[in-house]
């Protein structure tokens, strides 16, 4: 038999990449909340995550053998800017998520942030004390501990991940790819660093974890630790697209809002220990990601998301 998905934050960049990747084996659900998704392959069924009632009993009919937990505000600026909804957002509706799927026995992959840690050195472990310097990364944290305290079956992974994005929601490697093709100028910092994986080894690597009896945080990043201005470059190459409109940025020099760690980078030995293998160096991701654009993904998910 077939066995059910439910992925929340249906319409995200996160979302639609993992239902792509599973949806010749798995029955896929995509749990919306104000955009409308179409997507070949997955139906859609709107879910108010803030009502926790209504959201057992809908966990109760659709009866998923998997909960993936993908939504999230994600803004680290709009984070900053309105701490009580990241909160909300980020922590209780994560709870409510994690509550209905505990109280059905159902298992669970919460999707949490490789923003947690100051970014003064690199490689951080899963035991590695926490010390969030922003909102976002303050809500995720508190998304874990409420997770973990209401589903202890639950698998949190601490990840960064990219793909193709849709219309409204372009992603890091979609917004280089778009400018270079437009032949615009970008600047990329190369004092921020950060372990990325492509979404689809992410959601491969996640599924091949939960079949385990594992439970518990693991760092999912990918095998690289690289600036954000050398993935840039990096991704031009692979590409086939001049990186000379590429310019080395500092984060020290740009003006925003939050502060943000200079590295994000996971040591995700754990993960890999228990798959007995990487996730995957970055050209890999690059090259699968050039398939993906060749297939059609690219062209399918930027009319996937509507208002
Ligand atoms: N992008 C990254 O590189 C990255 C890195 C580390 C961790 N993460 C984590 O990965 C997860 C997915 O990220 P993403 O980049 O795929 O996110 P995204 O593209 O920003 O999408 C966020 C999703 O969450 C939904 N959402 C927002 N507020 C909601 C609410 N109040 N109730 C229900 N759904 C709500 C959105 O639906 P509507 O648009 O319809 O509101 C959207 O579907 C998040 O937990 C994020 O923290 C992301």
């Amino acid at each position: 038999m077939v066995r059910r998905l439910l992925i929340t934050g249906g319409s995200g960049l996160l979302a639609l990449n993992w239902a792509c990747a599973m949806r010749e084996n798995w029955d896929v659900v995509l749990g919306t909340h104000r955009h409308r998704v179409s997507l070949r392959g997955a139906t859609v069924l709107p879910l108010d995550l803030g009502d926790a009632d209504r959201l057992s009993r809908q966990l109760a009919e659709l009866s998923p053998d998997l909960v993936v937990h993908a939504a999230g505000l994600t803004s680290v600026d709009a984070c900053e800017a309105d701490p009580a909804l990241a909160r909300q957002v980020n922590a209780e509706l994560a709870r409510n998520v994690a509550a209905a799927a505990a109280g059905r026995n159902i298992r669970l992959v919460h999707i949490s942030t490789d923003h947690l840690f100051a970014g003064t050195r690199s490689g951080y472990r899963e035991d590695d004390a926490p010390e969030p310097l922003n909102e976002y990364a303050r809500s995720k944290l508190l998304g874990e501990e409420w997770v973990r305290q209401a589903h202890p079956q639950a698998l949190v992974l601490r990840t960064n991940f990219f793909g193709w994005g849709h219309a409204g929601r372009l992603s890091f490697s979609d917004w280089i790819l778009q400018s270079l093709r437009a032949g615009r100028e970008i600047t990329l910092f190369d004092d921020v660093h950060f372990s990325p994986l492509l979404a689809d080894a992410l959601a491969v690597a996640a599924h091949r974890l939960i079949a385990r009896p594992v439970d518990g945080t693991f760092n999912l990043g990918g095998d690289e630790r690289i600036s954000k201005y050398d993935f840039g470059v990096r991704l031009a190459r692979a590409f086939d697209l001049p990186e000379s409109p590429i310019q080395r940025g500092s984060v020290g020099a740009a003006r925003l809002q939050a502060r943000r760690p200079r590295d994000m980078s996971l040591d995700s030995g754990r993960a890999k220990a228990l798959l007995g293998t990487g996730t995957g160096s970055l050209e890999e991701h690059f090259q699968a990601l050039r398939r993906q654009e060749e297939a059609g993904r690219r062209e399918e998910l930027i009319h996937a998301v509507t208002e």
